[in-house]
């Protein structure tokens, strides 16, 4: 045990580590999620607390956690302390390690070099804590974020011109040939999705530019109107949470020979604009009224690409997605209201 958690010095919880010792004999392993408060995160955790009732869930964030299941533990965790990071690490013995911590495209844009330190050099952290061997497993989420203006639109391909123009697109970018590297030359078992808008009613999302495909839902049924910061025609792939927790446990779960793709996959789901989402809203809310008043994060929008070729995680690892936007409507609607 390190002597750090021994003492207390790094938040000891020496209790939490002894209950989980004991625990430990009997299950199989222990996984780590960082940034377990956020969007995807939190609810990545709790699938993960589910899908694996005997293993021990170390749940960390810099945030105050949402209500876990009883096998998730709690430590405060800011990922660009890579001595921290390793310390939790061997005390709690982890095996495989969920990476979700990361500045959104938005609030990036507003503080660049932080979110370089953050997205790019935790990643290093984690990617080291594998090549030492400690960590036998990393899930790390990339985006459609690492594509540009001269990436094909529509439906766009796995392999090609990559030229994001956010920070958090180069910070994604740069991280993908950080896992590719490590796979090639360290045998990193690192595997990633690009995941694209992500919708949900659990957790609010954060600093996004997708983060208008939740909150036009959120105030359509408290205000019976959304005043959008992109423009109503404005198209972008997006996946309904259920699928893309089941797109991540598929591929934790899938054999390593099976897996093409060492950078991250493409993930394709529904492609819409916020005219769309409004016209299936109002099938529901008949009042609902879309304004747009197009920001900055319109620009990021129009850069990223409209739709997603997604063939290589489908024929790699059985990837197909559940939610249509009609489904994904109805379902936000009604765990909403
Ligand atoms: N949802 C992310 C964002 O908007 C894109 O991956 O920043």
């Amino acid at each position: 045990m390190a002597d750090a958690v021994k003492d207390g010095s790094a938040n000891g919880h020496f209790e939490l580590y002894l209950r989980l010792q004991s625990g430990m004999e009997k299950c199989m392993r222990t996984l780590l999620v960082t940034g377990a408060a956020g969007q995807i995160g939190s609810e990545l955790t709790t699938a993960l607390a589910h899908r694996f009732p005997a293993a021990s869930i170390l749940a960390t964030d810099i945030r105050h956690p949402p209500e876990f299941p009883e096998n998730v533990i709690f430590e405060h965790l800011d990922v660009r302390d890579a001595d921290r990071m390793s310390l939790l690490v061997d005390a709690y013995g982890i095996s495989t390690v969920y990476h979700m911590a990361a500045l959104l495209s938005a609030v990036a844009e507003q503080l660049p070099e932080k979110a370089w330190d953050l997205n790019v050099n935790s990643l290093l952290n984690v990617l080291n804590l594998s090549k030492s061997g400690r960590v036998t497993q990393v899930f790390w989420p990339s985006s459609i974020a690492v594509f540009g203006p001269h990436t094909p639109r529509l439906k766009t391909p796995q392999h090609g011109v990559a030229d994001p123009t956010t920070v958090y697109g180069i910070s994604k970018w740069a991280g993908e040939r950080w896992c590719a590297y490590y796979f090639n030359r360290f045998h990193v078992d690192v595997r990633s999705l690009r995941y694209p808008g992500i919708i949900s009613w659990k957790t609010a999302p954060g600093g996004g530019t997708t983060d208008y495909a939740v909150e036009i839902f959120h105030q359509a049924l408290e205000n019976k109107r959304y005043d959008c910061f992109v423009d109503a025609d404005v198209t972008l792939p997006m996946l309904y949470m259920p699928d893309a927790i089941a797109a991540t446990l598929a591929l934790m779960e899938v054999p390593s020979q099976a897996i093409t793709v060492r950078s991250s996959y493409n993930l394709g789901g529904v492609s819409c604009s916020p005219s769309q989402i409004a016209a299936e809203i109002k099938k529901h809310l008949p009042g609902f009224a879309l304004h747009c008043k197009p920001d900055f994060r319109d620009t990021i929008a129009r850069s990223w690409p409209d739709s997603i070729d997604d063939a290589a995680a489908r024929t790699d690892w059985g990837w197909k997605h559940r939610y249509g936007l009609s489904d994904i409507t109805a379902d936000m609607l009604e765990h909403l209201s």
